[in-house]
């Protein structure tokens, strides 16, 4: 069966050095970050690339990807995969300038190559500039994108509060009201989030998930490791994800919509 994903972020850890107090991927908020070796990390791409045929964006994020140290390991691993990926992404906090092996492995990978630098402003990204015109230069076709997140100017006019944790449980109408103006569904492709083996249809139901707001849905949230299902069946599901019309999700969750309040990125707890 052929599975088409659109995009997906993939997990490396939710370590992270920033402390941002509405961080998409909750991630200071853990006491013990989920932090994988490069054998669970492989493992998890093999499945993912044996199930799915292609995917538009397939992106390296977190928590801050760049903490991994083994994220060179993984490139050269993806590197096999290379024809089933539109667009191999890493997003970083411009915190950290990677070792040489990281750049070298970007640079031996045979395929589409963006960076995803988001600048948090001086202070916090102190590397961001620097990091982006490195890769401009040893990288020169790889696609870089310095995303202002601190000035006037900022991408998406900054970030959302997703409300987990602090949303009482919608009625259905008002759950049905946020799937329908959320980007992520709406206008993203759903942005489904790949982490420790499953393919959550939002980071957001990841996190629900965990808390114990909603529980495992299978219709939503895809094991990629649960061998009580065919592999046949497990793409079906991957598949009819995207004709989901609703997400459990929703009832505790903000969404990211155009009418959102904004907020300024990377507020440091
Ligand atoms: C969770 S971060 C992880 C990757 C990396 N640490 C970084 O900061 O780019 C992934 C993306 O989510 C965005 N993001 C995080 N929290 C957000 C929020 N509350 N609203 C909108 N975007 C958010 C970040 O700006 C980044 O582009």
């Amino acid at each position: 069966m052929v599975v088409d994903m659109p995009r997906g972020g993939f997990y490396v850890t939710l370590r992270c050095n920033l402390r941002c107090k509405l961080c998409a991927a909750h991630a200071p908020y853990y006491k013990k970050p989920w932090h994988p070796t490069i054998e669970e990390l492989c493992t998890q791409v093999d499945r993912f690339f044996e199930l799915v045929t292609h995917i538009g964006h397939f992106s390296l994020t977190g928590g801050e990807p760049l903490l991994h140290q083994d994220v060179d390991i993984l490139v050269r691993h993806i590197k096999q995969y290379s024809s089933q990926i539109g667009v191999l992404e890493l997003f970083t906090n411009g915190t950290i300038m990677p070792k040489d092996s990281v750049i070298d492995a970007f640079g031996e990978y045979d395929g589409a190559v963006k960076f995803c630098i988001d600048h948090y402003g001086p202070d916090l990204s102190v590397n961001a500039e620097r990091l982006a015109d490195r890769i401009k230069r040893e990288l020169p076709d790889a696609v870089v994108e310095l995303r202002d997140y601190y000035t006037q100017n900022m991408h998406c006019d900054g970030w959302v509060d997703w409300g987990i944790g602090q949303v009482q449980e919608r009625t259905d109408e008002e759950a049905q009201e946020i799937f329908n103006k959320c980007s992520l569904p709406q206008k993203l492709d759903f942005v489904s989030c790949v982490n420790n083996g499953v393919i959550y249809p939002c980071p957001q139901t990841r996190r629900c998930i965990e808390l114990g707001y909603i529980p495992f849905d299978p219709k939503e949230a895809v094991d990629m490791f649960d061998r009580s299902y065919s592999d046949l069946e497990i793409q079906q599901r991957i598949n009819e994800r995207y004709t989901l019309t609703i997400l459990r999700a929703c009832k505790f969750c903000n969404g990211q919509c155009d009418d959102s309040k904004r907020y300024p990125p990377a507020e440091q707890l």
